[in-house]
């Protein structure tokens, strides 16, 4: 059973520290480990391109427009059991770095579209695909911070999940972090992040949520959109939309159990989203196929200005 630490703090610093900290208390519960610190690598911005998404539904596979060290990164994700994942909390929330990997994970990640381009290139007589990417995960989060802002980080972390849904055990975050090697309690918390994490990644399938229980009842994110004048709440996380209440003091959100099949990070989910981005999609093929107007539209914008960029040797 492997286990993959990742890092996404300098060389070196508290974020590396943490996370080899887990890897010892993961390595103690029988794990094989290996640690990465993504400063280290050559990983480039998602433009967006849908080239991925393209690709795995025509058969061909899971392929990047990029060229740099995101599939190598993305290879070491897929031959491990379970993933820890350490981020400076930059701005509240996870830094760049960590959003970009969300976002090369793409679309062509998604579990929902991975199994419906399973299913058709094993109609038409493929291989179907790389059957690591159907596979069962566990993953954990340590954000670390420099100060006590941090409100949006757990829920950054919880996205990275999101696409290949993958299991999380534990979420947890660390403020006033400077001097962490010396907070004998934050560096325990985080051996036992690591000692939990391999004790999920023997059983996945039986494998549960071993942090405090949050205010989404479904995903335990703590982060909500709330429709202003309203107590319609809409989680930021699993994108579940229920009722705010306030019970015993305490706020809870109640959603209506025909709702729960929506969660984004269930089967369910996933496939009605697939189906309401297919829809839209094929509106938009047929407005480029056959509309002249919006051709007219789109030449106005694409004629007005172009982009400056700096002048290169
Ligand atoms: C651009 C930037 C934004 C930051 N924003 C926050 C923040 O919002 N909250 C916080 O607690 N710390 C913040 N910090 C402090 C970092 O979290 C801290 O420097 C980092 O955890 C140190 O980790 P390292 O030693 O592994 O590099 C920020 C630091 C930088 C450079």
């Amino acid at each position: 059973m492997k286990i993959l630490g990742i890092s996404a703090g300098t060389l070196n610093g508290a974020n590396d520290s943490m996370c080899k900290e887990a890897l010892m208390g993961a390595q103690e519960a029988g794990a094989e480990i290996e640690f990465i610190n993504l400063h280290r690598l050559d990983i480039k911005h998602c433009t967006g391109c849908i080239a991925c998404v393209k690709a795995l539904m025509g058969g061909r596979g899971r392929i990047c427009a990029i060229k740099d060290d995101f599939l190598w990164l993305l290879d070491k994700m897929l031959d491990a059991d379970g993933i820890l994942m350490v981020s400076p909390i930059f701005e509240n929330g996870t830094p760049g770095i960590v959003h970009t990997i969300c976002d090369r994970f793409g679309p062509s990640m998604d579990r929902g579209n991975l199994t419906i381009a399973d299913m058709l290139n094993k109609q038409n007589g493929g291989p179907g695909v790389d059957p690591r990417l159907l596979q069962d995960k566990v993953i954990s989060f340590m954000a670390v911070g420099g100060s006590d802002w941090g409100s949006l980080v757990q829920m950054d972390h919880g996205m990275v999940a999101m696409s290949p849904m993958w299991k999380i055990i534990d979420n947890d975050k660390f403020q006033w972090s400077k001097t962490i090697l010396m907070d004998d309690a934050a560096l325990a918390r985080a051996h036992q992040v690591g000692v939990n994490l391999a004790n999920a990644a023997k059983d996945i399938p039986n494998a549960t949520w071993q942090g405090e229980e949050g205010v989404c009842p479904h995903c335990h994110c703590n982060n909500f959109f709330i429709e202003p004048g309203t107590t319609h709440a809409i989680c930021g996380l699993c994108g579940l939309e229920g009722e705010l209440e306030v019970d015993g003091g305490s706020i809870r959100i109640v959603y209506p159990a025909d709702k729960l099949y929506l969660a984004h990070d269930t089967m369910s989910g996933k496939m009605k989203h697939g189906e309401d981005i297919q829809e839209n999609e094929g509106r938009l093929a047929e407005l480029q196929k056959n509309s002249p107007e919006f051709k007219a539209r789109k030449k106005k914008y694409m004629d007005f200005i172009k982009p400056s960029v700096p002048a290169r040797a």
